[in-house]
């Protein structure tokens, strides 16, 4: 039987949802940068699979398979809402309106609403900075190290509290608030920092950007639940810990799916599986 393949080439990395022989979703992933691996796994596992292909580095990976017939493509905000919609409905759970906020290398940001999407916009503040920023402050390039460091980390010294502002006065919201990310490090005129410190303190940045976005446009439209997609979540408390108090304290929903990054991959499986 002809194994079916979704790809999702981001900026950053490949990911591949494919059903195994047991009819089962299974997942796998690859740098971007280094898609001659990608080939080389689908040569060598599945010769002769059906692929779709979606993702902004889709023409980028299709160059590879030159001697292959033309693979199909789906435009990648189309294949990541279906994927997301799958989830939901596997998970019994389908919020009759929801943003959903992709926080791939960079961040985008949509609304889905009876069935229908739009994107509303998006930031550059993403995954890309916390690997970019985390390099260039401490000299740490691997994701699972930044996340680890971050983690022990502590954001006291590096950023300025709404309390910190209002000391001896009656505060005007919450005290607990980020006043300024990365402001204390001015303000506090201090070396006190380790690099776990600095890695936090741009995790803090990530989520309060995204969210407080999602929150502002889920307030204008009038949408309770939000969605936070993307490999940068993944196996990253800390970053959805940052998203999800802010979420709740201004009243919406955060929602984190199990397969954080793969929501394009498993829409272009489905669009390669849907016509058979
Ligand atoms: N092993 C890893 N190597 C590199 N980045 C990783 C890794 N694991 C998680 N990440 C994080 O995931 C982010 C990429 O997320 P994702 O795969 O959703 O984006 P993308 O699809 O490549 O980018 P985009 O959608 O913006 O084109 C990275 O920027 C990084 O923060
Ligand atoms: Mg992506």
């Amino acid at each position: 039987m002809t194994t079916r393949i979704g790809i999702d080439a981001g900026g950053t990395l490949t990911k591949i949802a494919y059903w195994n022989e047991n009819n089962e979703m299974v997942f796998d992933r690859f740098l971007s940068s280094d898609f001659q691996k990608v080939k080389e796994w689908i040569e060598s596992n599945h010769p002769n699979a059906s692929i779709c292909v979606t993702g902004g580095r889709a023409e980028q990976l299709k160059v590879h398979f030159s001697s292959k017939e033309d693979i199909p493509y789906i435009v990648e905000f189309d294949a990541t809402m279906n994927g997301v919609m799958y989830q939901m409905k596997q998970g019994s759970i389908e919020p009759k309106a929801a943003i959903i906020a992709n926080i791939g290398t960079g961040t985008s940001i949509h609304i889905m609403q009876n069935n229908i999407h739009k994107r509303l916009g998006g930031t550059g503040i993403g995954g890309g900075t916390l690997l970019g920023l985390g390099m260039a402050l401490t000299g740490i390039s691997d994701f699972e190290e930044i996340i680890k460091q971050s983690r022990e980390g502590s954001r006291t010294e590096i950023d300025v509290l709404v309390s910190d502002i209002y000391k001896n006065n009656k505060l005007p919201i919450k005290g607990t608030l980020t006043a300024s990310n990365f402001g204390g490090i001015s303000l506090n005129n201090s070396n006190n920092r380790s690099s776990s410190d600095l890695l936090a303190g741009v995790q803090g940045i990530i989520g309060e950007v995204v969210a407080s976005l999602c929150i502002q446009v889920a307030d204008a439209h009038q949408v309770e639940d939000i969605i936070y997609i993307g490999t940068t979540l993944e196996d990253n408390e800390l970053l959805q810990q940052i998203i999800e108090s802010y979420t709740v304290l201004k009243l919406k929903k955060p929602t984190f799916l199990d397969k954080h990054g793969y929501s394009g991959a498993i829409g272009a499986l489905l669009e390669n599986t849907k016509k058979y």
